[in-house]
Order: structure tokens, then sequence, then C-alpha cells
């Protein structure tokens, strides 16, 4: 049990109430300016110290109180509170040249994380699985961070059905309503994700959201930012269906890149995945009875989900709220969470979006020609 729920309580009530308060000034002011940060103004320097000097004393009161969390849960929630803390001077740019004022967040960070085996950060599974808190009361963070949430547990939808199939077998009547599960969970991804679309505003998200995913340091080693996609979720539909392989070494690495930014219960998840044969492998070598047939439509169309709620994400989302604005920003530095150029991430993201459309690319060995001849022996009598 946490044996300093009052310390912790105080901080946690620090973060939803002052702390929202002083980033969303700051914010406005940005926001009115149109720049990634206002500086040379003393008043918004003030808030700045204010964040950052009370969040080190609420970080340090923790610490020093001792008696951090046992329970993995209540553990994993504080250290999202410190991460958020961490995540806001970064985003302020506070975090340089006070490495005497951050010392005990981050002592308190590497502490709660090491146990749990996790990076000692704030990731997207503390924002929408482990508490819904928020930096700031602007609408546009809410709709950002809600529909990247709903996104989420659609994955996560979407996977637990995938992985019940491979040990049941796919000519199983069962294995079609699971694959029936799966398409409507990645049907509901493509609607959030065409939600957000519509919703969020470009200026609000660029100026205003993104900045509070960036990298940052704690002590002396760099954290990568914080996205949606850090879950196992995503990765296992990939591999279950067939779409990507572990053994491929740029998806491997992304798989081994990923572990410490994924919730503690995704890790056995994400080194489980693709270790056994994919739906695809067992659809290939099934006999083709009338309910093979059926369910291999149905897994055809989960597969063509996958892709476009993916090309999506890539079209109409990345492209316009982050490449498109970033070019008139040439001032906003760390555009992108993991750290690397836009260009570097871009390409990553196009290679991973022919893995999941199963495009087919001359140099890159995507499921093309196995879901076309898939396709083909179904329609052959
Ligand atoms: C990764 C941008 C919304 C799911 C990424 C990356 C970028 C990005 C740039 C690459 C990681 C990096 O930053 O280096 C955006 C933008 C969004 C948005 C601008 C909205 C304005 C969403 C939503 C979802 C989502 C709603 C749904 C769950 C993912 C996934 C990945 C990812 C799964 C990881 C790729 C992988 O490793 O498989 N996103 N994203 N994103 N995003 Fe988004």
């Amino acid at each position: 049990p946490a044996v300093s729920p009052e310390v912790s309580s105080e901080f946690e009530r620090w973060l939803d109430g002052e702390f929202v308060e002083l980033n969303t000034q700051l914010e406005e002011a940005y926001f009115r300016a149109h720049v990634e940060i206002v500086r040379g103004d003393p008043d918004l320097d003030a808030r700045r110290e204010a964040i950052l000097f009370d969040g080190a004393k609420f970080a340090a009161a923790v610490l020093d109180a001792g008696d951090l969390p046992t329970d993995p849960v209540a553990r994993y929630q504080l250290l999202g509170s410190v991460g958020g803390y961490l995540a806001s001077c970064r985003r302020h740019q506070i975090d340089k040249g006070h490495a005497e004022v951050l010392a005990p967040a981050w002592t308190l960070a590497w502490t709660l994380a090491a146990p749990l085996g996790v990076a000692p950060r704030y990731v997207f599974a503390h924002q929408c699985l482990y508490g819904h808190r928020l930096f700031t009361s602007l609408d546009d963070e809410r709709i950002f961070v809600t529909y990247n949430a709903l996104g989420v547990l659609a994955y996560r939808r979407a996977a637990h059905a995938l992985r019940q199939i491979p040990p049941m077998g796919v000519a199983a009547p069962m294995a079609g309503y699971l694959l029936a599960d799966a398409r409507s969970a990645l049907d509901d991804v493509l609607r959030f994700n065409t939600q957000l679309a519509a919703e969020l505003d470009v200026d609000r998200f660029f100026y205003n959201v993104r900045p509070y995913f960036k990298s940052y340091r704690v002590g002396t080693a760099e954290y990568r930012g914080a996205n949606a996609g850090d879950f196992a979720g995503i990765n296992e539909i990939d591999l279950l269906l067939g779409l990507c392989r572990r053994d491929d070494p740029f998806y491997g690495r992304i798989l081994t890149e990923k572990a410490p930014y994924v919730p503690p219960e995704d890790q056995e998840p994400l080194k489980a995945a693709g270790t056994g044969e994919s739906i695809l492998a067992q659809f290939q070598r099934a006999g083709r009875t009338d309910q093979v047939r059926e369910n291999a439509r149905i897994f055809l169309d989960v597969c063509r989900l996958h892709g476009a709620a993916y090309s999506f994400h890539h079209n109409r989302l990345v492209r316009p709220f982050l490449v498109e604005p970033a070019e008139h920003a040439p001032d906003a530095e760390d555009l992108t969470a993991s750290g690397p150029p836009l260009p570097v991430v871009l390409e990553f993201l196009e290679r991973l979006g022919d893995l999941r459309a199963a495009r087919n690319r001359p140099g890159l060995a995507t499921a093309h020609g196995d879901l076309a001849r898939l396709r083909e022996s179904l329609d052959a009598a």
C-alpha cells in the first residue's frame, strides 16, 4: 500500500489544479503570439518558474517521505504524475540549467520505474489507462487525448479478439465471430481517427498540445516522447494478421525499441507477439471448406481495414497536423515524439504503412502477393 498518501495527494491536487491553470495560461499566451514559446516576458517567466519550483518541491516531498507505493498500479500512476510534471518543464523549456532543482523528481521517476521495468518517464498509457489527467483545460487537448485513447482501446480490442484465433484454428466457426469482432474494432479505430481529424484544430494541436509529448531528459539519459502507438496491441495485430514479421530487422527493431514505453501489462504480449503461426499462414494451409471461405473473407476485410486506419493516420493526421504546420514554423524544435528529424520519422511511418496496407512496393517484402492468392483461392469454386 501507499504509505505516504498525504504527501503524494498534495502533489496530485497541485497537478489537477494550479499546474493545469499555469500550463493553460502559458499556452494561451503562446497561442496569441503564434509561436512555440514566448521568451522575455516577466509575467510568463514567473508562471514557468512556479511550475518548475512548486513541482520540484512536491516531488522532493514525496521522495523524502519514503515508503513509495509497493502496489504496481499506484507506483505506475505516481510515475505518470512526476512524468507529467517533467514533460511540462520540457514543454516550457525550463528543464535546462536546473539539474539541481529537478534532481529529486528524476530520482523519484527512476526509483518508481526500475522495479516495473519501464522507462522512467510519462507515456501515453498514463494519460489514457492509468487516469485521464490533462496538462491544460484546453478543448483541443481534451479532444486529442480522448480520441487517441479511444483508438488505443479499439486496437486493444482487436488484438484481444485476434490473439484467440491461432490456438483455436481458422476453420472453427468461432474464428469467424472473433474476426468479425476485430473488424468492428478496427472500424472503430478508423471512425475515431476520422472524428479526431474533423474536430481537432490544426494550430491548437501544433502550438499547444503536441509540445507536451516531446522527448525529455531524466538525469543524464534522454527518453523519447510519448505517442498512442506505445502499446502491444497494434503490433500484435500486425503480426497475428501476418502483415509484419518479427524476424524482419526493420520491424524487430520497432518491437525492441518500444518495450520500455508500453505499460507493464503489455510487456509480455509484446514479447510473445509473432512467435507463433500467423492467421494468414493458417489460412494458407487450411482446406477450402465453406466455413474457411467465410472466415477468410472476414479476415481479408480485417486486413483491409487495418491498412485503411493506418493510412488515414498518415495522410489525414500526421501530414495535416504535423508535417504541414511544421513547414511554416521554423522555430519549432523536436517535432516528432521519438526524437529523429521529421523526414526520418516520415519514412519510417511510410514503410510501416506499406506493410500494414500490404502494398505492392518494389524492394519491400509485404503480404501483397499472399493476400492476393488467398483472395483468388476463395473465388475459385
Ligand atoms: C505514431 C502523429 C493520432 C496511433 C505516430 C508518430 C507520429 C504520429 C509522428 C510517429 C512517432 C514519432 O513521433 O516519432 C500523430 C498525430 C496525430 C496522431 C499528428 C493526431 C493529430 C493518433 C491516433 C492513433 C495513433 C488517434 C490511434 C490510436 C499511432 C500509432 C503509432 C503512432 C499506433 C505508432 C506506430 C507504430 O509503432 O506502430 N503518430 N498521431 N495516432 N500513432 Fe499517431
